[in-house]
């Protein structure tokens, strides 16, 4: 492994200089990255990327705009009394409002003078600045803002894109949008990307360039099976690639292989990167009882389970999958349990399902690992599925 160490190749938490691949949109069979730059040359639109959670769009923003140019705020940087434009002058070391004092010695002179200035950078100065040095802003998270925040923040950036000023803002679906996409000042002024979630041979590239690099070989069937557990997670598959690489590291060989026996290893020790036990566990015991019992179900490793537990099993069985129908839940429900023994009814499942949602709903972001929906039960996290299936032992069917 000459020269570079696999902690620069595979970088789960920051820009994978190394290991960035390009996609193609599905839709528009055109790469985000050319999608992203035709948006941003659009003089007088605002730019609108949403995607799931972690799947590259501060990546893509990164790598598109270049660290030279780009300036990074977050939602969260805005409470509702912040003033937008005093957060984007400050980002760029730029004064806002502010008051400047100074106070001189002059030597030899007891003489001491303090003067006050004040300046009043007005919002035309700063985004005179920022067209001046082709800054483009990226409001990253934007769903970590108060929605009347929001609101506001896309009031004060109609008024500065018609001037020329280059805005992209960032968030996940179905949360943050409106405010934007809703926004009827915004039609007609808006350029929008939709990121959807990784394609199996996408992760794989990861793997593959990855590896290659550091001169790790590793066979393709191999990356398959690492891509299909990353869950459709870039980051899941940097982490994974990473895990594999320090445990080759401290196996003291050097011959330099992905086997597919150390997959199994490789991806317990991924789990201790990821915080579920909690969401885990507040699963498993569901809705508080208040003293009465539940029924349980013989399994076919001779344990006894109630439904909560049952259900919290189906949802790490094989294969992984994000969006569950209702029979996909039902029926491995079902395979759990020992033969000829009492089965839980649909209704029944159906009911806890509802109730594990209601569990989960209104506590910390964490937390938001369902949506139980019109008959379809969808993962939201990958990491968390991930989680599931890994921890502890590993998945026992593989
Ligand atoms: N194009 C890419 N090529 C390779 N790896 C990538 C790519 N995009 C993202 N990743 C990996 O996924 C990780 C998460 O990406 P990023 O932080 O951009 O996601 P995000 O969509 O902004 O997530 P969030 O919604 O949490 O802000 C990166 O740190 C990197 O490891
Ligand atoms: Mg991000």
């Amino acid at each position: 492994m000459m020269g570079l160490k696999a902690e620069d190749v595979f970088r789960p938490g920051a820009f994978p200089e190394y290991t960035y691949i390009s996609r193609k949109s599905a839709v528009s069979d055109l790469p985000y990255e050319f999608r992203l730059m035709q948006a941003i040359k659009v003089s007088g639109f605002l730019t609108s990327l949403v995607g799931p959670s972690k799947m590259g769009k501060t990546i893509l923003c990164e790598k598109v705009i270049g660290f030279e140019k780009i300036v990074e705020v977050s939602g969260a940087d805005f409470s509702l009394e912040t003033d937008f434009w005093k957060v984007v002058a400050a980002k760029v070391g730029l004064a806002y409002e502010g008051e400047f004092s100074s106070e001189k010695m002059i030597a030899d002179t007891k003489d001491k003078y303090s003067k006050k200035e004040t300046y009043s950078l007005t919002k035309d100065k700063i985004i005179e600045y920022y067209k001046k040095e082709n800054l483009v802003l990226v409001i990253d998270d934007f769903h970590y803002a108060q929605e009347e925040k929001r609101m506001q923040i896309a009031q004060q950036l109609k008024d500065a894109i018609r001037r020329g000023f280059k805005a992209i803002v960032v968030s996940l679906p179905h949360r943050a949008d409106e405010a934007i996409r809703r926004n009827a000042d915004l039609s007609g002024r808006l350029s929008m990307i939709n990121m959807e979630s990784w394609e199996v041979n996408d992760l794989k590239e990861i793997a593959k360039v990855g590896f290659e690099k550091l001169g790790i070989q590793i066979e393709d069937n191999v990356t398959t099976q690492i891509a299909v557990e990353s869950l459709s997670s870039p980051q899941l598959m940097q982490y994974i690639c990473l895990n594999i690489c320090t445990i080759l590291e401290m196996s003291g060989r050097d011959d330099w292989c992905v086997k597919p026996e150390i997959l199994n290893i490789a991806y317990r020790y991924t789990t201790a990167n990821f915080e579920y036990g909690d969401v885990v566990s507040l699963m498993q015991k569901g809705p508080n009882m208040r003293g009465k019992s539940r029924n349980r179900f013989r399994a076919d490793n001779g344990k006894d389970y109630d439904l909560y537990e049952l259900i919290v099993k189906s949802i790490a069985e094989n294969p992984p999958i994000m969006k569950l129908e209702f029979e996909d839940v039902k029926e491995r429900i079902y395979c759990l349990i020992a033969d000829d023994c009492k089965k839980p009814t649909p209704q029944a499942i159906k009911e806890s399902l509802v109730k594990l949602q209601e569990l989960l709903d209104g506590r910390e972001d964490i937390f938001k690992v369902l949506d139980w929906k019109e008959g379809v039960l969808y993962i939201l996290d990958p990491l968390f599925l991930f989680y599931l299936r890994w921890e502890g032992g590993g998945n026992k069917d593989v």
